[in-house]
């Protein structure tokens, strides 16, 4: 048996990856995932909940995996699965729907703010927390590495796990949050947070006339000598004190920092995107059976003891 805690999180596909999210969440992600015995879900029974469009769901499935081995995370060092791939998540979910309420589930802020927003509250985006504390209760996790977006996830996820351990007997592990703490938030080409919503992202996976694109487009302000924006993406890639050298050198030219900067990106985008356009549909397959198999060595034994304690097996 590993003396290692259990890690596991699960990964919602969101669209073409940007530095920020690299720097901020998968980074962060690639330092710590061997200290633990990790597992890496792909929540596709999740993103049911709001993809309705058979061909996204399928592409972002193989995305979301694609983009994770070509930033680095080593698939001989992680079990990496896929949610439907492993019935016990259905079936563990419905034993904690069918143990908290529904003015409970009425509290999640994820839940009020699609609400809110208007998007039609389908039945299972409600119950979504609980299949989330499945996820979680069947592999013995310690810690979950997720967003600040996810905190009350996690309570949701004890709550559902002390209610039932309350109901049947000590049999299920509380896990614990870990927010993730990346660099702060990576600004983008405008100088407001980098996020796809905005239109303002340098692509990490992008191509060298992307890169180019994106940085020429950083908005300069043109008081002082340094542009902050472009100071601000350069300083993720190199230290303050290579840098002071550069900007000191180039004072005032920002076409020339922007260059500089454009192939320091290529240099840090160049191998990761490489590595992508080599990962394969069969690649993925293969990382996704093996995981599922040794995710289902783990869920089987919970559940089983689940059904056992709740009486559904005689
Ligand atoms: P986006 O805003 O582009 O839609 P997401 O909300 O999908 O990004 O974020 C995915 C992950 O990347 C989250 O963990 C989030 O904290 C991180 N992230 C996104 N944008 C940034 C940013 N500009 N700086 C730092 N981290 C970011
Ligand atoms: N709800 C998470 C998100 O939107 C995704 C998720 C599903 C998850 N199951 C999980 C995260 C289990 C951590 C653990 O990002």
């Amino acid at each position: 048996m590993s003396e290692k805690q259990r890690l596991l999180t699960g990964l919602q596909s969101s669209g073409d990856l940007h530095i920020g999210n690299y720097f901020g969440a998968l980074k962060p992600f690639l330092e710590m995932y061997e200290d633990y015995d990790s597992v890496l879900m792909v929540a596709d029974y999740h993103a049911l909940t709001s993809v309705r469009n058979p061909d996204v769901l399928r592409a972002n499935i193989y995305n979301v995996v694609r983009d994770y081995l070509a930033v680095g995370v080593d698939p001989d060092k992680v079990i990496m699965f896929r949610q439907s791939d492993n019935q016990d998540h259905m079936e563990l979910g419905w034993v904690f729907n069918c143990l908290v309420t529904v003015p409970f589930l009425m509290q999640a802020h994820a839940y009020k703010a699609k609400v809110d927003q208007g998007i039609e509250a389908n039945a299972g985006l409600f119950t979504y927390p609980m299949l989330q504390a499945a996820d979680i209760a069947l592999y013995n996790t310690d810690i979950v590495p997720v967003g600040e977006d996810q905190r009350q996830h996690l309570e949701y996820s004890r709550e559902a796990v002390g209610k039932f351990n309350r109901a049947y007997g000590e049999l299920l592990k509380a896990p614990q949050e870990k927010i993730i703490a990346g660099v702060g938030v990576v600004p983008g080409t405008d100088g407001q947070k980098m996020s796809k919503s905005y239109g303002n992202t340098i692509p990490l996976f992008g191509s060298t006339e992307a890169i180019e694109k994106a940085v020429m487009s950083i908005v300069t302000d043109s008081d002082g000598d340094r542009p902050e924006h472009v100071y601000a993406i350069h300083r993720l890639l190199k230290s303050e004190t290579e840098l002071a050298e550069l900007y000191e050198a180039s004072k005032g030219r920002y076409g020339d920092l922007k260059k500089a900067l454009v192939t320091d990106l290529e240099v840090f985008i160049e191998p990761m995107r490489d590595r992508r356009a080599q990962i394969t549909d069969a690649d993925v397959q293969r990382v996704l059976t093996e995981g599922a198999t040794k995710a289902k060595v783990i869920s089987n034994e919970t559940i089983n003891k689940v059904r056992q304690a709740v009486g559904i097996r005689l």
